[in-house]
């Protein structure tokens, strides 16, 4: 494993992405930084992190025969660590908001990004950026976000809480190639958020309907069933939950 700090950069996938480009780098090599000036997220959002009181950090991941088929396995490996280190911490009444935003209650206190390199049909590496809440306590209401300090009431060593992340997502993907993918599959739908509950999403006619999450098909699509008793998949781009 190897640990690159810095004092600051645009954004830690980002900078393992630029540093793919032009060299080789080893597997599970590691980007943090106190200070992600133009961090991203999902979807094309911004992620913004105050500096100093957050975890930001990009993990590289190198397969030898990962098939793109299989892709989400990478988004149940990294929610599964997060999710992990963070029960290790006692944080409460945990779970996975599709694809791989982590819950407590109804807050968000991590968020995911997985960003695959692809020949071919195989993922031949991928970062994994993770932005995770720790002593941040200003969030704004629209938000809906928390940290680790806000639920647990002190402040907390990033370094260290990195360092149980560093270990989960070790032990997380290196099961990637041993476990069945339908057993991994099952343990990530155990922990979704709103499953077996009725809730309001928004389509992509900007239409509001109401619907039941029932877990994920093989290929990590959202499976909800609508309000006439029809299962539906919807890719990441294609619902909102509102909730
Ligand atoms: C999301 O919830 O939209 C995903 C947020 C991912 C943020 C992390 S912070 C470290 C890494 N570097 C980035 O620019 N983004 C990810």
């Amino acid at each position: 494993m190897q640990l690159i700090k810095l004092d600051a950069t645009d954004s830690t996938n980002g900078y393992l992405k630029d540093l793919l480009r032009t060299q080789f780098v080893e597997d599970f090599t590691i980007v943090v930084t106190s200070n992600q000036k133009k961090g991203r997220g999902q979807l094309g959002r911004d992620w913004l992190s105050e500096p100093g009181k957050n975890l930001t950090i990009s993990v590289l991941k190198h397969f030898k025969a990962l098939d793109i088929t299989h892709q989400f396995i990478l988004n149940i490996a990294s929610s599964l660590a997060v999710y992990l280190t963070l029960k290790h911490y006692a944080i409460p009444d945990l779970q996975v908001k599709w694809p791989n935003d982590i819950m407590s209650g109804d807050k968000k206190i991590c968020g995911i990004l997985v960003e695959n390199m692809v020949k071919g049909q195989r993922i031949t590496s991928s970062v994994i950026g993770i932005g995770l809440n720790i002593n941040q306590t200003n969030f704004g209401e629209s938000l809906r976000a928390t940290s680790m300090q806000l639920l647990l009431g002190k402040e907390l060593d990033i370094d260290r809480v990195m360092d149980t992340l560093v270990k989960e997502m070790a032990q997380s993907f290196g099961k990637i190639e041993t476990t069945p993918i339908s057993e991994a599959k099952e343990l990530y739908a155990s922990k979704l958020f709103r499953r077996h509950t009725v809730s309001r999403f928004m389509g992509l006619d900007q239409n509001e309907f109401r619907g039941t999450i029932q877990g994920i098909n093989n290929s990590g699509l959202l499976l909800v069933e609508t309000e006439n008793g029809r299962q539906k998949e919807f890719r990441h781009n294609e619902i909102r939950l509102l909730y």
